[in-house]
């Protein structure tokens, strides 16, 4: 089994759950705009939060890396959408300004492989929110090549990419009332699924790409017990058609983002150290 092939098999899998997902959100949805018209006060409805209204007051400053294209674009426009208050990541000034202009966000520019554009973006948020409050750790690489120069390119981008932001996070991280960190790993880094000969992940040939999602999946719960005041949570978004996955398999991004912002925006009684998907936890 190739890659596409697996986009196109974990589609078929999880087609089940995610229509009981969507259903959900959209009965959480209506229940939202039940009470608005009810003149509630127009409070803001969250779908991830069940039982609970938000209101204004919980919209967030949130940072997403890698937000100029793909999932992190998408997850961006929901957000944006919402209310939040979000800062599009992106290496590119020209691409990362363009998304953030089309989508009402805020442009910051930050290479995940690069300490000093890191540490810059931080300092830029800072000096204008004094606080972060989601930090979406998206930005990644899945290189073919089987070879040093392209692994290190991977492990960097992706690994050791969000130990750099999230030490340079951390500070006005603390500063939120609800610190909420999210990494987009994969199925593809679970060993549950990677050894489930159900699992399409379990005939995938995915060597780098899949060790630097598993080392993702360590991070996550490292820092969850390293950082406790801070909610860490790794997402497999699903395979998504996107330029990752040369645009030929997968299903919309905006399907693949609903459980990247149901992460996003968990409340404060939300989990940390899990690692999720459509249909809730994922093992690791
Ligand atoms: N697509 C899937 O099926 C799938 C499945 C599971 C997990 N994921 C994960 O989802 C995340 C998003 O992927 P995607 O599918 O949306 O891919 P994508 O469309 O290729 O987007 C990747 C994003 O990461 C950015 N990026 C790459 N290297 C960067 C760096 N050094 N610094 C800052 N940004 C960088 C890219 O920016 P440029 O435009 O500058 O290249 C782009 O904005 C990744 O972590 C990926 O591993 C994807």
């Amino acid at each position: 089994m190739n890659l596409i092939d697996f986009f196109n098999d974990m589609l078929a899998w999880k087609a089940v759950g995610h229509v009981a997902v969507r259903a959900a959100d959209k009965e959480d949805r209506d229940a939202g705009a039940r009470l608005r018209e009810n003149g509630a006060g127009g409070p803001r409805w969250r779908s991830t939060s069940r039982s609970r209204i938000k209101g204004e007051l919980d919209m967030t400053v949130t940072l997403i890396t890698g937000a100029n294209k793909g999932l992190g674009r998408e997850t961006a426009r929901r957000l944006i959408k919402e209310g939040h208050t979000v800062y599009i990541g992106a290496r590119s000034a020209e691409r990362g300004q363009k998304a953030a202009a089309e989508l009402g966000g805020r442009f910051v520019q930050l290479d995940v492989t690069d300490d000093a554009s890191v540490a810059s973006a931080l300092q830029v948020i800072g000096e204008r929110e004094g606080r972060l409050d989601v930090l979406v750790n998206n930005a990644g690489a899945a290189l073919p090549a089987l070879n040093g120069p392209d692994a290190l390119q991977v492990f960097d981008t992706n690994v050791v990419g969000i130990v750099r932001v999230t030490q340079a996070a951390l500070p006005l991280l603390r500063k939120s009332a609800n610190p909420v960190v999210v990494n987009i790993s994969s199925a593809l880094g679970s060993f549950w699924a990677v050894t489930n000969p159900e699992q399409p992940a379990s005939r995938v040939p995915a060597i780098v790409y899949g060790a630097s999602k598993a080392a993702v999946s360590m991070l996550t719960l490292q820092y969850a017990k390293a950082v406790p005041e801070v909610k860490f949570n790794a997402v497999d978004p699903g395979s998504t058609a996107t330029d990752l996955t040369a645009g030929r398999g997968g299903r919309p991004v905006g399907q693949s983002a609903e459980v990247i912002v149901r992460m996003a925006t968990i409340g404060t009684d939300g989990p940390t150290g899990t690692f999720q998907w459509d249909a809730g936890e994922l093992p690791w």
